[in-house]
């Protein structure tokens, strides 16, 4: 039987945090081990230059985000793990799919949209003002790194549904003009129990800047954990676990049993300062290994390198080829055979 395709990208423009793992990391390089499965997982730094126009900061994310990754167990043998940017053939297949795709399906992207309407609602008298066509173009960037691979299934969080509806959308347009060509892709998104609460209580985001990065030094990392919001009910109350930041993180970690146990503590009153302490503990634990080859990886940026260029070279050898047949399809193709 054919293998599923998974695949998704990550956006080179800040620091992993505990909510990227539980919500994305952590299912994805599970699935990377799974011999069903042709995992496809990069590095969007093309994507990054749209949000970002600090050079530094793009690179040194893409350094922090492969290092994770690794860190964490993704099996590089069984899934290709590459950098956008390594694999070309994916920009050419973007400007192909910008000639069938309509500007009207563009003017109807959330990302493009919401940048319109914060501009209305400053008074500004051009709604485009400071938008670039990078933004407005960035569902035709990613429907290319996800056709390029004829991806069935792409995992991403609910705010990007849209873009894989659009690729779908590209993707039958060409099949309709060039004939048969891409698979129509499908958003997976987590559930909802894999969204983790940040510092402040509302969606860990780097939007809201209230995350907990997932490989701080020990000390950084329970100075965090001890700023996260709680109410004000003293030790000794009842507490309810529904709507707790600290309970919702330490779900995400624990066993059944452990959840069990933190539930009871909740309801016999525990203080908060003993259920940060006991959330610190819990999570230290878990990611002590894993922090360790990371520092180490973060030290070793040649063998991280050296990663990244042999999964663009395995990437390559699916996008070579499909470029090739989708130029023969639309007619970019030699006046005849030198041979
Ligand atoms: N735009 C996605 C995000 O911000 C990242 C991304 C880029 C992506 N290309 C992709 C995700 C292709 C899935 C498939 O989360």
């Amino acid at each position: 039987m054919a293998k599923l395709t998974v695949l998704t990208g990550i956006t080179t423009t800040g620091t992993p945090h505990l909510g990227n793992y539980v919500g994305a990391i952590q299912p994805a390089i599970s699935a990377s081990h799974d011999p069903n499965v042709a995992a496809f997982y990069f590095l969007a730094d093309y994507h990054a230059l749209i949000k970002c126009h600090e050079p530094d900061h793009v690179h040194q994310s893409s350094r922090e985000i492969a290092a994770t990754w690794l860190a964490l167990g993704l099996d590089t043998d069984n899934a290709v793990f590459y950098r956008q940017s390594d694999v070309p053939e994916i920009l050419e297949l973007a400007w192909i799919l910008s000639c069938v795709t309509s500007k009207g399906l563009m003017n109807r992207s959330h990302a493009y949209k919401a940048a319109v309407a914060a501009n209305e609602e400053k008074g500004e008298t051009d709604p485009d003002k400071g938008i670039t066509m990078g933004l407005f173009n960035y569902p035709i960037l990613m429907a290319a790194d996800i056709l390029m691979f004829n991806a069935h299934r792409v995992p991403v969080g609910k705010d990007q549904i849209q873009h894989i509806e659009m690729a779908r959308d590209i993707a039958g347009r060409f099949n309709h003009i060039y004939g048969q060509h891409f698979v129509l892709p499908e958003a997976v998104i987590g559930e909802d129990t894999s969204i983790l609460n940040g510092l402040d209580g509302r969606k860990m985001s780097k939007s809201y800047n209230n995350t907990i990065p997932l490989f701080l030094p020990e000390k950084k990392f329970r100075k965090l954990i001890m700023k996260i919001k709680t109410n004000s009910l003293e030790p000794g109350e009842p507490k309810q676990t529904e709507g707790c930041t600290l309970f919702s993180i330490y779900k995400a970690f624990a066993t059944n049993e452990q959840v069990d146990e933190v539930r009871k503590s909740y309801a016999e009153g525990i203080a908060w300062g003993e259920m940060k302490q006991l959330l610190f503990e819990h999570l230290n634990h878990h990611l002590r290994e894993s922090r360790d080859r990371y520092d180490e990886l973060m030290q070793q940026p040649d063998k991280v390198e050296k990663i990244l260029q042999q999964g663009a070279e395995k990437a390559r050898t699916y996008s070579i080829p499909l470029l090739k047949e989708i130029r023969q399809a639309v007619g970019i193709r030699q006046i005849t055979d030198l041979g």
